[in-house]
């Protein structure tokens, strides 16, 4: 009998609870489950992201759970399979190309769970994912070869290090300086590979531009699509015997830390920002589809350029929270 009471007290404590909250189900505040399959980890601004989506995630109070594929297409498809099997609430995909999303992203729809792509697009058709948080790659291709135009005043032997093979971000960046090109007769690409979007790749492929190039002295400008390889393509051009930012210019895109201590060394020249916070917007848009409100195919982020003028106050102001983590764990 006593246990009886202490049921019916139980009871009634939840339902006043429960009137205390309004009228919005205590069910409807449950933690949200979201997967997130990463490429991996090929540049400081990819180390970045995914950082930034963590910490999201954890400021927010959603379970993430992560999947590192590797670079490799096949991980995040059995990655997304496993999330679609786990039940989550929404997926974030970063493609690491842009075709063959097409089955396992009819997969999830068909499980009626939103997909977020991040960063990077897909050629399959928009109504099978919820939406795109990046920024616009033919915009910055754009921008990075305007730039190089003013600078040089349209006469420049360029030599480019694409980004991963397949990527949206390697073929838009690479059409948008294009584009600027043909307004150019004097601007030339008279070399360009694939680096991976890694330093180590951006040196190699430097070195043998380099090599080819009759150590250098034909070419005008590197234009990288990303920081990472700039920096490798740095390296290359200072163990040449030539200064990077002078005897070639330099643009690439991302603007992470250390390109920004480059163009304050007088190494770099200029660089597009890409924002790696992608989690809030990314977020924000499951949360806001869940709630049946409409979500936009397409959220842009923006592309600012930056150079060597503001370098050292910018280097200063993106490495000041790294410094004061090291200074708080040294304690
Ligand atoms: O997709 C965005 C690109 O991928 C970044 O520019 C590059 O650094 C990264 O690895």
């Amino acid at each position: 009998m006593k246990f009886v009471k202490f049921g019916l007290l139980l009871c009634a404590a939840m339902l006043s609870m429960m009137a205390t909250v309004g009228s919005t189900p205590v069910q409807a505040q449950k933690a949200l489950i979201i997967g997130f399959s990463q490429i991996g980890s090929e540049s400081g601004w990819r180390s970045s992201e995914t950082a930034s989506i963590k910490a999201e995630a954890l400021k927010r109070g959603i379970t993430l759970k992560f999947d590192d594929a590797q670079q490799k297409q096949e991980n995040q498809i059995k990655a997304v399979r496993s999330f679609i099997a786990q039940g989550v609430d929404g997926i974030l995909l970063a493609p690491v190309v842009e075709t063959g999303w097409d089955a396992v992203l009819k997969e999830a729809l068909d499980a009626k769970i939103p997909v977020v792509l991040v960063d990077r697009g897909v050629s399959a058709d928009p109504s099978l994912y919820l939406t795109k948080v990046a920024s616009d790659f033919v915009h910055e291709g754009r921008l990075a070869g305007s730039w190089l135009a003013q600078r040089t005043n349209g006469i420049c032997n360029i030599v480019e290090i694409q980004g991963t093979v397949g990527s949206s971000a390697a073929i838009d960046r690479q059409k948008g300086f294009a584009d600027v090109l043909t307004l150019f007769p004097g601007m030339k690409i008279i070399r360009t590979q694939s680096g991976d979007f890694t330093r180590t790749g951006g040196k190699t492929v430097m070195e043998a531009f380099l090599k080819a190039e009759n150590g250098g002295k034909n070419i005008c400008a590197v234009w990288a699509h990303n920081d990472d390889m700039v920096l490798g393509a740095i390296q290359a051009i200072k163990d040449a015997g030539l200064k990077p930012g002078k005897d070639i210019l330099t643009i690439s895109v991302d603007s992470v830390p250390d390109i920004f201590k480059a163009m304050a060394d007088g190494e770099a020249n200029a660089t597009v920002e890409l924002s790696p916070d992608l989690g809030v917007p990314a977020f924000d848009a499951i949360i806001a589809s869940k709630a049946g409100k409409d979500v936009p195919k397409w959220i842009v982020s923006t592309s600012p350029m930056h150079f060597p003028d503001t370098a050292a106050a910018e280097y200063a102001r993106r490495t000041a929270g790294a410094a004061t983590a090291v200074a708080t764990a040294a304690k």
